[in-house]
């Protein structure tokens, strides 16, 4: 294993050097494929990114872009859908062209049809150049969930009870309001990305920890990160 830890005072300064590499990636390559993801943590480096694109310093002109996940059954236009939040968050903000940016489709009748549909997007898009990741409190990563065994593909998931609680904080309505399912990009998806850049804040320590250097094992998804050759890891301490 590859790792490349870099450890950051504060969210800001983790935001920064996640925003760099982002930064330096697009200038290495402008049409890249950027893998994103939602969550509270990569929220600081989407402004970062922001205030570089509107400082002409970056451009997204010709980037494509391909979510991590998206929640069954919730509309677009519902402000805790995924894709409301990359809008508000950051395609509204900055020069790239909404049909380069993809996500799930929650909404598809088909499930199956739409995750089949999603890995073979990812695949006709060439793969992800750098695909960004958070990881959850169970060491999820998109919503891969801990299961008995790793899902490789695109797949329709249930929330596991430790996540629908953990969200269940950005939903006016709580828990009952949170969804049960998923639609999430597998780990094949995940580790074929050229790049992957693992952003934690310090409530993720001990996960991070137990992700990168316990056993490789479905229990902990994040896990499998360990066979990846270009991972890099920003981790906040406050
Ligand atoms: C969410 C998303 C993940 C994200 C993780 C951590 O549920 N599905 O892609 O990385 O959980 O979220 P946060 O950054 O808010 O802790």
């Amino acid at each position: 294993m590859r790792v490349k830890q870099i450890v950051t005072a504060n969210v800001q300064e983790m935001s920064q050097r996640g925003a760099a590499i982002v930064a330096a990636q697009l200038t290495l390559k402008s049409h890249s494929v950027l893998g994103l993801a939602t969550g509270s943590t990569p929220l600081g480096m989407y402004a970062e990114l922001v205030s570089r694109n509107k400082a002409g310093e970056i451009s997204f002109a010709d980037a494509r872009t391909i979510n991590l996940d998206e929640y069954c059954d919730i509309s677009a236009d519902n402000k805790n859908s995924y894709r409301y939040y990359m809008n508000s968050n950051f395609f509204d903000k900055i020069d790239i062209r909404k049909e380069n940016t993809y996500l799930p489709d929650g909404m598809a009748s088909d499930k199956q049809a739409e995750c089949a549909r999603y890995s073979e997007l990812v695949d006709a898009l060439g793969g992800i150049d750098l695909q960004v990741l958070g990881i959850g409190m169970n060491g999820h990563i998109g919503f891969n969930e801990p299961a008995a065994h790793f899902v490789m593909d695109t797949n329709c998931v249930t929330l596991t009870e430790s996540t629908r609680n953990v969200n269940a904080q950005y939903f006016d309505g709580g828990l009952d309001e949170m969804p049960r399912y998923a639609i999430t990009m597998g780990l094949r998806q995940i580790m074929q990305a050229k790049r992957i850049l693992l952003l934690a804040g310090a409530n993720k320590k001990g996960i991070l920890e137990e992700a990168l250097n316990g056993p490789v094992t479905p229990q902990v998804p994040a896990s499998i990160l360990q066979l990846h050759k270009r991972l890099t890891v920003i981790i906040s301490e406050s």
